[in-house]
């Protein structure tokens, strides 16, 4: 058995976790020459006007390390970019600075030779805090609509900037969260045409960081509401882990986890270093397009943009500020972080095998740590095996044997939202949750298969049958567990 598992699992990691290269050279620009004055006549006076921050990393747990390193990155960037704490809302799980795996306690870098992250990080909303509701009321401005957390709000007017930053697992139309439900596209982008309808900003920045990131903005996204979005990867693709264990650059040794996302350190990292009086949006949306792509290996994800695309001649500073020590650092297209054919991402999500199976391979013959992290990759290889075959035998209850696989995997023409009917897709994700168990973080890849049932017109006594046959029972592992709820 535990011979078996190990070369199956090993067999797996060998052949799905994906590696590719990029440099990480950071070079001064030799320009400061054309520096002076350039913020003049570019319409990006912030006389007027406050910059906002909402930064949010949606997931928990040790293997899933970057995402709350992530956050607290573009917290120390922001900071440095001179917006007050009083603007800048943070919601993290905040299990991971002091969680007994982490070899530095109390410290997260988000970098293999980063410094400390964490330190001065507002703790806005935390651990069960960290939910959809308090998301949309912080965006909204609308304090009596939280429960728990600072009570900080995006307390905007008509002149301010909004800056959003998401980062953690995805599927197709949903974000993931630490807690349930989820987040799911329709529901985001009402909260955003609200913001808009309310007038209380000139124009907003939003980051976002998922697999399938794009199909959070794709057909949805409307022109007019003065957005600007970039995403990680199209609507049909994961997108990726960086700094991780085995990989090129790795972390510290000591560390059997991720540091970072490679759409996320690609943007974060070209901030840190210039000028942001002297760089564009869309600059730093073609660097960190070329960066993520990985010279369009499989290995990395195709960043996009979505809606009001005009904006992207803003300058960042209109959002970020700059960072006074950077103000020699002029952006110049040759000085951009240059991807190296050595470096390697690790699909998003794999990464929490990859934690597992590091955990195991270091821990000592006969351990406990051993033990237990053998135990975990079982489990989350079985969770996977258990949510794939059956989401397959729905489909071909539903639609035949040879329908079936082809009908779940159909993506729509670019443009085109996912579903229809979002109640469709959310009710039946809770149906066929109650037979089969949680999605869980794995299982929000199926979304789109959900959505294609949907958009077939199945309706939910039907899901509800072909999810009884499919799933005899729920699995007793904690990942199948609805004890948290829905993930709708
Ligand atoms: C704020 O949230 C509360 C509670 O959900 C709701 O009743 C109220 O209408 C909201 N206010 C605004 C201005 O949207
Ligand atoms: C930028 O360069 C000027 C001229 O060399 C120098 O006086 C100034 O201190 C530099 N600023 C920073 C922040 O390094």
């Amino acid at each position: 058995m535990t011979r078996f598992s190990t070369d199956v699992l090993l067999l797996l990691l060998v052949t799905s976790i994906a590696v590719d290269g990029r440099d990480m050279i950071r070079l001064p620009s030799e320009t400061s020459r054309f520096f002076s004055g350039d913020d003049s006549n570019d319409g990006d006076d912030d006389s007027v006007g406050t910059r906002w921050a909402v930064l949010l990393a949606g997931s928990s747990g040790y293997w899933n390390y970057r995402h709350q390193a992530d956050v607290c990155h573009a917290y120390q960037l922001l900071k440095k970019g001179g917006l007050k704490d009083e603007n800048i809302v943070v919601f993290m799980y905040d299990d991971i600075a002091f969680n007994e795996e982490n070899p530095r306690p109390g410290v997260i870098i988000n970098s293999p030779h980063g410094s400390d992250v964490y330190s001065g990080v507002p703790k806005d909303y935390i651990g069960d805090d960290v939910t959809v509701n308090n998301f949309f009321a912080v965006i909204l401005g609308n304090k009596t609509a939280l429960t728990g957390g600072s009570g900080k709000v995006v307390d905007s007017g008509p002149n301010d900037h909004i800056f959003i930053y998401y980062t953690d697992h995805g599927g197709p139309g949903v974000l993931g969260m630490p807690t349930s439900p989820y987040i799911y596209a329709d529901n985001l982008i009402d909260v955003l045409k609200k913001k808009h309808a309310s007038g209380t900003y000139k124009s907003l920045v939003f980051y976002l960081e998922a697999c399938e990131s794009g199909s959070i903005f794709e057909g949805l996204l409307p022109e007019g509401l003065n957005i600007y979005a970039t995403t990680a990867s199209n609507a049909e693709e994961s997108s990726w882990g960086t700094y991780c264990p085995g990989e090129y650059p790795s972390p510290p040794v000591e560390y059997e986890t991720c540091l970072g996302d490679l759409y996320s350190v690609a943007w974060m990292e070209d901030c840190d270093i210039h000028n942001l009086r002297t760089e564009t949006l869309r600059q730093q949306y073609e660097l960190v397009k070329d960066r993520t792509s990985n010279d369009n290996s499989a290995y990395g994800s195709h960043v996009m943009q979505y809606g009001d695309l005009g904006l992207s001649v803003d300058h960042i500073f209109l959002y970020m500020g700059t960072n006074p020590a950077n103000d020699n650092y002029t952006f110049v297209d040759d000085n951009v972080l240059r991807p190296s054919s050595r470096s390697k991402a690790v699909n998003q999500r794999d990464a929490d095998l990859l934690h597992f199976w590091h955990k195991f391979q270091k821990a000592r013959e006969g351990s406990p740590r051993k033990l237990k992290a053998q135990k975990e990759l079982v489990e989350a290889m079985s969770h996977r095996m258990h949510i794939d075959n059956s989401m397959n035998m729905i489909g071909k209850l539903l639609f035949g044997i040879e329908k079936g696989s082809e009908l779940l995997q159909t993506v729509r023409p670019a443009g085109q939202p996912l579903v229809d009917d979002w109640d469709c897709l959310k009710t039946l994700v809770r149906t066929y949750e109650t037979h089969c168990g949680s999605l869980s973080q794995y299982g929000m890849k199926h979304m789109r298969s959900i959505a294609n049932i949907c958009n077939a017109g199945i309706q939910k006594d039907q899901m509800a049958e072909a999810s009884a046959q499919a799933c005899i029972t729920i699995p007793s592992s904690h990942r199948s567990s609805l004890q948290k709820g829905f993930s709708a």
